[in-house]
C-alpha cells in the first residue's frame, strides 16, 4: 500500500518549550485517516506544521510520497486546513480564493472553474462565491478554507481542528464529506466522538509522544 507520509524520530521544540515533540513516529498509508487528540499546548498544530513543511525538524525525518519534506518548499501533494481559517483566505472573493490554488498549479481556466464549482458544492458554500472572505463568519470561513484545499486535489490532507466554529449543520456537512472522501490524512481535534466517526485510528499526543488509543 502506498505510503503518503512517514515520520521517524521527530524532535522539535521552541525556546520556551524546547522538548515539545520528543521522538514522534507516524505513518499514513493509503486509506488511513489518523485522528490526533491532546491537551492545549501539547504540540498538535506544531506537528501538522512540520508535516506541511512550514517548520523544520530539529531531529528526525519526514517523507511525503517517498520524498524528503524540506521546510519552506511548496508541497502540492499536501493540503492543510489551518486552525485559524482566516490565515489561509487571501482572495478578494470566495470564488477567487478557491481558484487561487488550482491557478497556481497551472490548471487551464476551464479546469480551474470546474474545480472551484465542485469544491464549493461539496462544502455547501456556492452561495458565498461572491462574498469577501474576511467578512464571513468563522464557520463560513472554515468551510471556504476547506473548499480552497479541496480545489487543489491534494493526495494528503491535514486538518487542524476542522469542527471549530462549525454549527451542527456545517459539522454534518463536514462529516458527510469526510465519510465519502478517501483522501488519506490527519485530523487534529478536541472532539473524540467526531474523530471516531471519521478516522481509521486515534492517537493521543502527550508529553512529546504519540500513543495509540482504542477507537
Ligand atoms: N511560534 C512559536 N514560538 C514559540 N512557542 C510556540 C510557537 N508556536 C507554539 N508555541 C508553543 O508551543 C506549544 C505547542 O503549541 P501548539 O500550537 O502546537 O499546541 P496545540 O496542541 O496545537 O494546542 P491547541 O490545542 O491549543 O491548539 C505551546 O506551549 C505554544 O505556546
Ligand atoms: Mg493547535
Amino acid at each position: 500500500m502506498t505510503t503518503l507520509l512517514e515520520i521517524r524520530d521527530l524532535h522539535f521544540g521552541y525556546g520556551a518549550t524546547p522538548s515539545l515533540l520528543q521522538g514522534i513516529d507516524l505513518t499514513v498509508k493509503a486509506g488511513d485517516r489518523l485522528g490526533i487528540i491532546g491537551d492545549n499546548g501539547s504540540g498538535k498544530t506544531t506537528l501538522l506544521l512540520l508535516c506541511a513543511a512550514v517548520l523544520k525538524p530539529q531531529r528526525g525525518t519526514i517523507t511525503c510520497l517517498g520524498q524528503s519534506v524540506v521546510a519552506g518548499q511548496f508541497q502540492p501533494a499536501v493540503g492543510v486546513v489551518l486552525q485559524q481559517p482566516a490565515d489561509q483566505l487571501i482572495g478578494a472573493t470566495v470564488a477567487e480564493d478557491v481558484a487561487f490554488g488550482p491557478e497556481n498549479l497551472g490548471c487551464p481556466t476551464s479546469e480551474v472553474q470546474q474545480r472551484v464549482q465542485q469544491a464549493l458544492a461539496i462544502t455547501r458554500t456556492a452561495h458565498l462565491a461572491g462574498r469577501v472572505p474576511h467578512q464571513l463568519s468563522g464557520g463560513e470561513q472554515r468551510m471556504v478554507a476547506i473548499a480552497g484545499v479541496l480545489a487543489m486535489q491534494p493526495q494528503l490532507i491535514l486538518y487542524d481542528e476542522p469542527t471549530a466554529f462549525l454549527d451542527q449543520r456545517s459539522c454534518g456537512t463536514l462529516i458527510e464529506f469526510l465519510r465519502a472522501d478517501t483522501t488519506p490524512g490527519i485530523i487534529v481535534s478536541h472532539d473524540p466522538a467526531f474523530l471516531r466517526t471519521v478516522c481509521t485510528q486515534i492517537l493521543l499526543l502527550e508529553s512529546g509522544h504519540l500513543h495509540p488509543l482504542a477507537l
